[in-house]
Protein backbone atom coordinates (compact mmCIF):
# COMPACT_ATOMS: atom_id res chain seq x y z
CA UNK A 1 0.00 0.00 0.00
CA UNK A 2 1.34 3.40 -1.20
CA UNK A 3 1.43 6.29 1.24
CA UNK A 4 -1.49 8.31 -0.52
CA UNK A 5 -4.09 5.82 0.39
CA UNK A 6 -5.61 5.44 3.48
CA UNK A 7 -8.15 2.96 4.28
CA UNK A 8 -7.96 1.69 0.77
CA UNK A 9 -9.42 5.41 -0.33
CA UNK A 10 -6.86 7.38 -2.39
CA UNK A 11 -6.69 10.70 -1.00
CA UNK A 12 -7.20 11.54 -4.81
CA UNK A 13 -10.55 11.32 -4.23
CA UNK A 14 -10.43 14.57 -2.24
CA UNK A 15 -11.93 17.13 -4.91
CA UNK A 16 -10.33 20.75 -4.57
CA UNK A 17 -12.47 23.72 -4.81
CA UNK A 18 -12.28 25.03 -8.34
CA UNK A 19 -10.63 28.50 -8.21
CA UNK A 20 -11.15 31.42 -10.12
CA UNK A 21 -7.48 33.10 -9.56
CA UNK A 22 -5.08 34.82 -12.22
CA UNK A 23 -2.71 32.13 -13.56
CA UNK A 24 -3.93 29.48 -11.12
CA UNK A 25 -2.89 25.45 -12.69
CA UNK A 26 -5.76 23.57 -11.31
CA UNK A 27 -6.45 22.79 -14.74
CA UNK A 28 -2.85 21.44 -15.03
CA UNK A 29 -2.51 19.93 -12.32
CA UNK A 30 -2.59 16.10 -13.22
CA UNK A 31 0.37 17.11 -15.82
CA UNK A 32 2.33 18.87 -13.10
CA UNK A 33 2.08 15.25 -10.93
CA UNK A 34 3.64 13.35 -13.61
CA UNK A 35 6.58 15.25 -13.27
CA UNK A 36 6.75 14.54 -9.94
CA UNK A 37 8.39 11.40 -8.68
CA UNK A 38 7.30 8.80 -6.05
CA UNK A 39 10.57 8.75 -4.17
CA UNK A 40 10.45 12.67 -3.23
CA UNK A 41 8.69 12.76 0.18
CA UNK A 42 8.49 16.94 1.23
CA UNK A 43 7.36 18.93 -1.98
CA UNK A 44 7.34 22.86 -1.68
CA UNK A 45 4.68 25.11 -3.56
CA UNK A 46 7.02 28.44 -3.63
CA UNK A 47 4.07 30.73 -4.95
CA UNK A 48 1.51 28.93 -3.84
CA UNK A 49 -1.60 31.36 -5.14
CA UNK A 50 -4.99 29.78 -5.41
CA UNK A 51 -2.80 26.38 -3.84
CA UNK A 52 -4.44 24.27 -6.38
CA UNK A 53 -1.05 22.96 -7.28
CA UNK A 54 0.17 22.61 -2.84
CA UNK A 55 -3.58 20.38 -2.44
CA UNK A 56 -2.37 18.20 -5.32
CA UNK A 57 1.25 17.59 -3.86
CA UNK A 58 -0.67 17.00 -0.46
CA UNK A 59 -2.86 14.35 -1.99
CA UNK A 60 0.17 12.57 -3.79
CA UNK A 61 1.22 11.82 -0.06
CA UNK A 62 4.00 14.47 0.18
CA UNK A 63 4.79 16.95 3.03
CA UNK A 64 3.47 19.92 1.22
CA UNK A 65 5.08 23.02 2.03
CA UNK A 66 3.65 26.17 0.84
CA UNK A 67 3.44 29.64 0.41
CA UNK A 68 2.32 33.18 -0.53
CA UNK A 69 3.06 36.50 0.14
CA UNK A 70 -0.63 37.56 0.05
CA UNK A 71 -2.28 36.49 3.34
CA UNK A 72 -5.57 35.47 1.63
CA UNK A 73 -3.72 32.81 -0.30
CA UNK A 74 -1.69 32.17 2.96
CA UNK A 75 -5.65 31.79 4.98
CA UNK A 76 -6.27 28.81 1.74
CA UNK A 77 -3.06 26.78 2.57
CA UNK A 78 -3.87 27.02 5.76
CA UNK A 79 -7.20 26.13 5.90
CA UNK A 80 -6.49 22.96 2.67
CA UNK A 81 -3.06 22.22 3.09
CA UNK A 82 -2.31 22.65 6.90
CA UNK A 83 -5.39 21.87 8.52
CA UNK A 84 -5.89 18.03 9.48
CA UNK A 85 -9.42 17.97 10.10
CA UNK A 86 -10.98 21.12 11.40
CA UNK A 87 -14.35 22.29 9.48
CA UNK A 88 -17.19 24.74 9.91
CA UNK A 89 -20.66 23.20 11.54
CA UNK A 90 -23.94 24.70 11.15
CA UNK A 91 -23.08 26.29 15.20
CA UNK A 92 -20.08 27.67 13.67
CA UNK A 93 -21.64 29.32 10.97
CA UNK A 94 -24.78 30.73 12.96
CA UNK A 95 -21.75 32.60 14.54
CA UNK A 96 -20.56 34.04 11.69
CA UNK A 97 -23.67 35.41 10.19
CA UNK A 98 -24.20 37.09 13.64
CA UNK A 99 -24.87 40.75 14.20
CA UNK A 100 -21.64 42.67 14.12
CA UNK A 101 -19.47 41.84 17.56
CA UNK A 102 -17.63 45.11 16.89
CA UNK A 103 -19.32 47.94 14.50
CA UNK A 104 -16.69 50.47 15.74
CA UNK A 105 -13.62 48.18 15.05
CA UNK A 106 -15.31 45.95 12.05
CA UNK A 107 -16.73 48.63 9.20
CA UNK A 108 -13.91 48.98 6.81
CA UNK A 109 -15.64 47.13 3.91
CA UNK A 110 -18.53 49.03 4.03
CA UNK A 111 -16.48 52.57 4.14
CA UNK A 112 -13.86 51.25 1.36
CA UNK A 113 -16.28 49.33 -0.67
CA UNK A 114 -19.83 50.38 -0.78
CA UNK A 115 -21.68 51.16 -3.82
CA UNK A 116 -18.02 50.38 -5.49
CA UNK A 117 -18.12 46.47 -4.98
CA UNK A 118 -20.72 45.68 -3.37
CA UNK A 119 -23.97 47.48 -2.12
CA UNK A 120 -23.74 48.89 1.47
CA UNK A 121 -25.79 46.04 2.91
CA UNK A 122 -23.50 43.36 1.49
CA UNK A 123 -20.35 45.21 2.47
CA UNK A 124 -21.61 45.31 5.89
CA UNK A 125 -22.57 42.15 5.73
CA UNK A 126 -18.58 41.00 5.24
CA UNK A 127 -17.89 42.93 7.99
CA UNK A 128 -20.16 41.68 10.10
CA UNK A 129 -18.58 38.08 8.76
CA UNK A 130 -15.39 39.59 9.60
CA UNK A 131 -16.03 40.59 13.16
CA UNK A 132 -17.35 36.84 14.36
CA UNK A 133 -13.79 35.12 11.99
CA UNK A 134 -12.40 36.22 15.33
CA UNK A 135 -14.85 34.73 17.55
CA UNK A 136 -14.45 30.56 16.20
CA UNK A 137 -12.28 28.75 18.44
CA UNK A 138 -9.31 27.71 16.18
CA UNK A 139 -7.33 29.22 13.57
CA UNK A 140 -7.93 26.54 11.23
CA UNK A 141 -11.58 27.19 11.68
CA UNK A 142 -11.12 30.63 11.01
CA UNK A 143 -8.79 30.14 8.25
CA UNK A 144 -11.48 28.39 6.47
CA UNK A 145 -14.16 30.84 6.77
CA UNK A 146 -11.93 33.43 6.03
CA UNK A 147 -11.30 31.55 2.47
CA UNK A 148 -14.80 30.31 1.62
CA UNK A 149 -15.82 34.30 1.96
CA UNK A 150 -12.70 35.04 -0.18
CA UNK A 151 -14.44 32.75 -2.72
CA UNK A 152 -17.62 34.19 -2.23
CA UNK A 153 -16.68 37.33 -3.22
CA UNK A 154 -14.61 36.48 -6.11
CA UNK A 155 -17.63 35.06 -7.49
CA UNK A 156 -19.77 37.98 -6.76
CA UNK A 157 -17.67 40.26 -8.66
CA UNK A 158 -17.47 40.63 -12.22
CA UNK A 159 -14.48 39.07 -13.92
CA UNK A 160 -13.43 37.51 -10.09
CA UNK A 161 -10.86 40.26 -9.33
CA UNK A 162 -10.66 43.47 -8.24
CA UNK A 163 -8.79 45.68 -10.60
CA UNK A 164 -12.07 47.38 -12.25
CA UNK A 165 -14.81 49.67 -11.15
CA UNK A 166 -17.71 48.29 -13.11
CA UNK A 167 -18.62 45.52 -10.38
CA UNK A 168 -21.85 46.91 -9.78
CA UNK A 169 -22.55 48.14 -13.45
CA UNK A 170 -22.40 44.64 -14.56
CA UNK A 171 -23.97 43.70 -11.59
CA UNK A 172 -27.37 45.70 -13.37
CA UNK A 173 -26.98 44.37 -16.64
CA UNK A 174 -29.35 41.68 -17.36
CA UNK A 175 -27.45 39.98 -19.96
CA UNK A 176 -24.76 39.64 -17.58
CA UNK A 177 -26.71 38.55 -15.23
CA UNK A 178 -28.02 36.06 -17.16
CA UNK A 179 -24.91 34.80 -18.12
CA UNK A 180 -23.68 34.52 -14.55
CA UNK A 181 -26.36 34.51 -11.59
CA UNK A 182 -23.36 35.12 -8.74
CA UNK A 183 -22.98 38.32 -9.65
CA UNK A 184 -26.84 39.22 -7.95
CA UNK A 185 -26.77 36.45 -5.60
CA UNK A 186 -26.23 37.83 -1.76
CA UNK A 187 -22.71 36.79 -0.22
CA UNK A 188 -24.32 34.74 2.28
CA UNK A 189 -25.70 32.55 -0.08
CA UNK A 190 -22.84 31.99 -2.36
CA UNK A 191 -21.05 31.05 1.36
CA UNK A 192 -23.40 28.47 1.94
CA UNK A 193 -22.78 26.85 -1.42
CA UNK A 194 -19.21 26.67 -1.47
CA UNK A 195 -19.00 25.69 2.58
CA UNK A 196 -19.86 21.71 1.49
CA UNK A 197 -17.06 21.65 -0.68
CA UNK A 198 -14.71 23.32 1.13
CA UNK A 199 -15.45 21.31 4.30
CA UNK A 200 -15.34 18.04 2.26
CA UNK A 201 -11.54 18.99 0.95
CA UNK A 202 -10.43 19.33 4.47
CA UNK A 203 -8.14 16.15 5.00
CA UNK A 204 -5.17 14.59 6.72
CA UNK A 205 -2.38 12.92 4.78
CA UNK A 206 -0.33 12.19 8.09
CA UNK A 207 2.33 14.25 7.11
CA UNK A 208 2.99 17.65 9.01
CA UNK A 209 2.16 20.00 6.13
CA UNK A 210 2.63 24.03 6.47
CA UNK A 211 1.42 27.38 5.35
CA UNK A 212 3.98 30.33 4.92
CA UNK A 213 2.95 33.84 4.41
CA UNK A 214 6.62 35.83 3.41
CA UNK A 215 8.42 36.62 0.31
CA UNK A 216 10.12 33.58 -1.42
CA UNK A 217 13.67 35.15 -1.45
CA UNK A 218 13.54 35.70 2.51
CA UNK A 219 11.22 31.83 3.12
CA UNK A 220 14.18 29.71 0.86
CA UNK A 221 16.81 30.39 3.50
CA UNK A 222 15.01 29.18 6.14
CA UNK A 223 14.03 25.59 4.49
CA UNK A 224 15.95 22.46 4.57
CA UNK A 225 15.52 18.84 3.65
CA UNK A 226 13.19 20.17 0.41
CA UNK A 227 13.30 17.21 -1.98
CA UNK A 228 11.61 19.68 -4.64
CA UNK A 229 10.18 22.61 -5.30
CA UNK A 230 7.50 23.97 -7.66
CA UNK A 231 7.84 27.49 -8.95
CA UNK A 232 4.85 29.78 -10.36
CA UNK A 233 6.22 33.24 -10.53
CA UNK A 234 3.99 36.13 -11.76
CA UNK A 235 5.37 37.19 -15.21
CA UNK A 236 6.10 40.29 -15.93
CA UNK A 237 3.97 41.00 -19.00
CA UNK A 238 0.97 38.72 -18.09
CA UNK A 239 -0.72 40.05 -14.82
CA UNK A 240 1.96 40.13 -12.36
CA UNK A 241 0.49 42.59 -9.95
CA UNK A 242 -1.47 40.38 -7.72
CA UNK A 243 -1.90 42.99 -5.50
CA UNK A 244 -3.52 45.32 -7.84
CA UNK A 245 -5.74 42.19 -9.03
CA UNK A 246 -6.70 40.68 -5.18
CA UNK A 247 -6.42 44.20 -2.79
CA UNK A 248 -10.07 43.57 -1.96
CA UNK A 249 -9.63 40.23 -0.26
CA UNK A 250 -6.38 41.11 1.09
CA UNK A 251 -7.87 44.38 2.90
CA UNK A 252 -10.76 41.84 4.14
CA UNK A 253 -8.05 39.42 5.23
CA UNK A 254 -5.43 41.78 6.93
CA UNK A 255 -8.43 44.28 7.78
CA UNK A 256 -5.45 46.94 7.47
CA UNK A 257 -5.27 50.08 9.74
CA UNK A 258 -1.64 51.36 8.68
CA UNK A 259 -2.45 52.02 4.44
CA UNK A 260 -3.91 54.55 2.32
CA UNK A 261 -6.62 53.68 -0.14
CA UNK A 262 -5.44 54.95 -3.23
CA UNK A 263 -7.49 55.46 -6.96
CA UNK A 264 -10.99 54.68 -8.09
CA UNK A 265 -10.75 50.84 -6.75
CA UNK A 266 -9.60 51.66 -3.35
CA UNK A 267 -6.29 49.66 -3.44
CA UNK A 268 -4.32 49.49 -0.39
CA UNK A 269 -0.88 51.68 -0.12
CA UNK A 270 1.82 50.86 0.18
CA UNK A 271 1.94 47.55 -1.50
CA UNK A 272 4.48 44.48 -0.58
CA UNK A 273 7.23 44.26 -2.30
CA UNK A 274 7.35 41.78 -4.57
CA UNK A 275 10.25 41.44 -6.76
CA UNK A 276 8.85 39.49 -9.72
CA UNK A 277 6.10 41.98 -10.94
CA UNK A 278 8.96 44.40 -12.62
CA UNK A 279 10.58 44.22 -15.64
CA UNK A 280 13.65 45.87 -14.30
CA UNK A 281 13.98 43.70 -11.48
CA UNK A 282 12.76 40.32 -12.16
CA UNK A 283 15.85 38.55 -14.27
CA UNK A 284 17.90 39.59 -10.64
CA UNK A 285 15.44 38.18 -8.28
CA UNK A 286 14.76 34.87 -10.73
CA UNK A 287 18.71 34.27 -10.51
CA UNK A 288 18.35 35.04 -6.70
CA UNK A 289 16.09 32.34 -6.61
CA UNK A 290 17.86 29.82 -8.50
CA UNK A 291 20.98 30.48 -6.22
CA UNK A 292 18.82 30.02 -2.92
CA UNK A 293 17.34 26.73 -3.86
CA UNK A 294 20.73 24.97 -4.94
CA UNK A 295 20.10 22.80 -1.85
CA UNK A 296 16.46 21.48 -3.15
CA UNK A 297 17.25 18.50 -6.22
CA UNK A 298 14.32 18.65 -8.10
CA UNK A 299 12.84 22.00 -9.37
CA UNK A 300 9.45 22.84 -11.89
CA UNK A 301 9.10 25.81 -13.04
CA UNK A 302 5.92 26.50 -14.88
CA UNK A 303 6.24 28.93 -17.68
CA UNK A 304 4.36 30.91 -20.40
CA UNK A 305 5.00 31.55 -24.38
CA UNK A 306 4.20 35.14 -23.74
CA UNK A 307 6.26 35.74 -20.52
CA UNK A 308 9.23 37.81 -19.64
CA UNK A 309 12.21 37.40 -19.36
CA UNK A 310 11.68 34.71 -22.43
CA UNK A 311 12.21 31.28 -22.46
CA UNK A 312 16.17 31.28 -23.58
CA UNK A 313 16.65 33.49 -20.46
CA UNK A 314 14.77 31.58 -18.01
CA UNK A 315 17.11 28.65 -19.33
CA UNK A 316 20.51 30.35 -19.08
CA UNK A 317 19.52 31.93 -15.63
CA UNK A 318 18.82 27.69 -14.38
CA UNK A 319 21.19 26.22 -16.51
CA UNK A 320 24.42 26.73 -14.20
CA UNK A 321 22.76 25.41 -11.53
CA UNK A 322 20.57 22.30 -13.19
CA UNK A 323 20.20 20.00 -16.03
CA UNK A 324 17.12 21.30 -17.85
CA UNK A 325 14.13 19.92 -20.25
CA UNK A 326 10.98 21.88 -21.54
CA UNK A 327 7.75 20.04 -21.39
CA UNK A 328 4.73 21.76 -23.37
CA UNK A 329 1.11 21.01 -22.68
CA UNK A 330 -0.78 23.03 -25.80
CA UNK A 331 -4.33 24.25 -24.76
CA UNK A 332 -7.24 23.21 -26.26
CA UNK A 333 -8.92 26.35 -25.77
CA UNK A 334 -8.19 29.75 -23.43
CA UNK A 335 -9.28 28.20 -20.15
CA UNK A 336 -5.74 28.03 -18.57
CA UNK A 337 -5.87 31.50 -16.63
CA UNK A 338 -2.81 34.16 -17.01
CA UNK A 339 -2.10 34.03 -21.19
CA UNK A 340 -4.34 30.79 -21.43
CA UNK A 341 -5.06 31.88 -25.06
CA UNK A 342 -5.81 28.80 -27.41
CA UNK A 343 -2.97 27.66 -29.48
CA UNK A 344 -0.41 29.16 -26.66
CA UNK A 345 1.27 26.56 -24.38
CA UNK A 346 1.81 25.95 -21.11
CA UNK A 347 5.71 25.27 -20.35
CA UNK A 348 6.99 23.41 -17.53
CA UNK A 349 10.91 23.52 -16.96
CA UNK A 350 12.16 20.31 -15.38
CA UNK A 351 15.20 21.26 -13.71
CA UNK A 352 17.59 17.83 -12.24
CA UNK A 353 20.87 17.99 -10.60
CA UNK A 354 23.67 17.50 -13.36
C1 LIG B 1 1.11 32.63 -10.96
S1 LIG B 1 0.50 32.83 -9.33
C2 LIG B 1 0.55 31.20 -8.69
C3 LIG B 1 -0.66 30.40 -9.07
C4 LIG B 1 -0.75 29.05 -8.41
N1 LIG B 1 0.24 28.13 -8.93
C5 LIG B 1 -2.14 28.48 -8.55
O1 LIG B 1 -2.30 27.36 -9.09
O2 LIG B 1 -3.08 29.12 -8.13
C6 LIG B 1 1.81 33.64 -8.52
C7 LIG B 1 1.62 33.86 -7.02
O3 LIG B 1 2.82 34.34 -6.46
C8 LIG B 1 2.52 35.21 -5.39
N2 LIG B 1 3.74 36.03 -5.20
C9 LIG B 1 4.16 37.08 -5.93
N3 LIG B 1 5.34 37.50 -5.52
C10 LIG B 1 5.72 36.70 -4.49
C11 LIG B 1 6.87 36.63 -3.67
N4 LIG B 1 7.88 37.48 -3.82
N5 LIG B 1 6.92 35.65 -2.73
C12 LIG B 1 5.88 34.78 -2.58
N6 LIG B 1 4.77 34.82 -3.32
C13 LIG B 1 4.69 35.76 -4.28
C14 LIG B 1 1.28 35.95 -5.85
O4 LIG B 1 0.54 36.42 -4.74
C15 LIG B 1 0.55 34.87 -6.65
O5 LIG B 1 -0.41 34.24 -5.86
Amino acid sequence: MTKNFFFGNSYLDYKFPEPQYLGAKYIHRGWIASFIPEEVHVALDAFGGSQSIAYMMKQLGKRTITNDFMSFNYQIGKALIENTGSVLSPKDVELLFSANSNPKEYNLMELLFSDLFFTREEAAFADSFRSNVVRLENPYKQSLALAIMCRSMTRKVTMGHFAHTQALIYAADPARVKRNRSLVRPLRELFLELLPQYNAAVFDNLEDNVSYNVNILDLLPRLDGVDLVYFDPPYCNSHADYQSFYHLLETFVEYWKDKQFVNGTKRYEPKRYCGFDKNSEAIDNLRLMFELSVKIPIWLVSYNDRSYPDIDTMYSLIEPFRNVKIERKTYQAGRGGKGSVAGSSEVLLICTTK
